[in-house]
């Protein structure tokens, strides 16, 4: 079968981890015997370079036209000075409700191998940490009013209820499909709009008895994610607590570097991006890793095609490079091996797949 991907470099290290992760679809592809076709198109800083636009209507276009999307990072400090509304990163945002891909999944784990590079006390790692984030995309304080005015400036987060019920639904599905356990994240002790959240989640509850829910406060749970993150299965945030504590997720199990994501929504045609930013200090260094990429195409195999098997070869063969000591330079601790490049992991991978 063939599918077509449209694929945006972005900016930064985007170039060179996209090109691994393609690099590692293709070695599923040959090994289970599919294509994967390729439509590169722009978003973000570049397309700001090339197009004055951070999201050119045929980025959409393409986008829209395709059975997924994988994306590498986007913005840097070239773009910094734009104005709020013109930086690359209104491209990111833009796209995302264009495909309607409002529900964002990050699983967050600490691999075996990698306990070691793992920020917390040992017997805190001991415990495991395996959970997924699953994160409201397309609402919140992202995508409300905002505004100066002659007293400062202004930022509105909204949620409707079809909103909150539609994210709680998937949070809910997920936890079914893993430990049965679910923390709702709010504010709901200062917040109008965490205060629904919470009545709409409770609500949704009721179909998923199965499910062991509670609700949490986001500031107790960023303090929760350090001390006993072994607790957490699914965790069920708004759009901007999810942003944060998924990068809280991402160091406590490690680095960022391993934190892959899945944006998915209305239809089958979801986006698959790292959890990291462009990291424009690193780009064309050959140093950035990119498993969290190859892990997000991992997923697209996963919830866009269907293609189970195959996003199981692509964990494996990661955690294969991982146990056979492959390391990209966030992720090398004090083993005493020599970094890999991004280059090295991709071509690890891929031949770890085909093997
Ligand atoms: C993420 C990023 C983005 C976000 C930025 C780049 C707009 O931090 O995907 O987590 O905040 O959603
Ligand atoms: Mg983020």
């Amino acid at each position: 079968m063939n599918y077509n991907i449209a694929v945006i470099e972005g900016d930064g290290i985007g170039p060179e981890i996209t090109r691994e992760a393609i690099k590692v679809l293709d070695a599923v592809g040959k090994k289970f015997g599919h294509t994967f076709s390729y439509t590169h198109v722009l978003m973000g800083g570049c397309a700001i370079d090339a197009h004055g636009t951070a999201l050119p209507q045929s980025t959409t276009d393409v986008c829209l036209a395709s059975d997924s999307v994988l994306l590498g990072a986007i913005g840097g400090p070239q773009w910094d000075d734009l104005p709020g509304n013109q930086r690359p990163e209104t491209g990111l945002l833009a796209l995302r409700r264009a495909m309607g891909c409002f529900a964002n999944i990050r699983p967050a784990k600490l691999w075996q191998p990698l306990k070691i590079a793992c920020p917390l006390r040992t017997d805190i790692a001991e415990k495991g940490i395996d959970m997924l984030i699953v994160r409201e995309l397309t609402g919140g304080i992202y995508f409300g009013d905002r505004g100066r005015d002659e007293n400062g400036a202004y930022d509105t987060k909204r949620y409707s209820e079809h909103e909150v019920r539609r994210i709680a639904k998937i949070g809910f599905d997920m936890a079914r499909l893993r430990g049965k356990k679910l923390h709702s994240i709010d504010k709901a002790n200062v917040l109008e709009s965490c205060r629904l959240w919470r009545e709409v989640v409770a609500d949704v509850a009721k179909d998923y008895p199965d499910v062991d829910y509670q609700d949490m406060l986001v500031d107790n749970t960023a303090m929760q994610l350090v001390k006993s993150p072994y607790m957490f299965d699914v965790i069920l945030a708004p759009n901007m607590f999810g942003d944060i504590l998924s990068d809280e997720a991402g160091a406590v199990t490690g680095s960022l570097g391993m934190l892959a994501s899945a944006s998915i929504g209305e239809t089958k045609c979801g986006l698959y991006e790292p959890s990291h930013g462009s990291a424009p200090r690193m780009a064309g260094l050959n140093k950035a890793n990119p498993l969290a990429t190859i892990l997000s195409a991992a997923m697209m195999l996963q919830y866009s095609f269907g293609l189970q098997a195959e996003a199981q070869a692509v964990e494996d063969a990661v955690l294969h490079c991982l146990e056979t000591g492959v390391r990209t330079y966030d992720i090398v601790g004090d083993t005493g091996v020599t970094p890999v490049g991004t280059r090295e992991m991709g071509d690890a991978v891929a031949a770890a797949v085909l093997a």
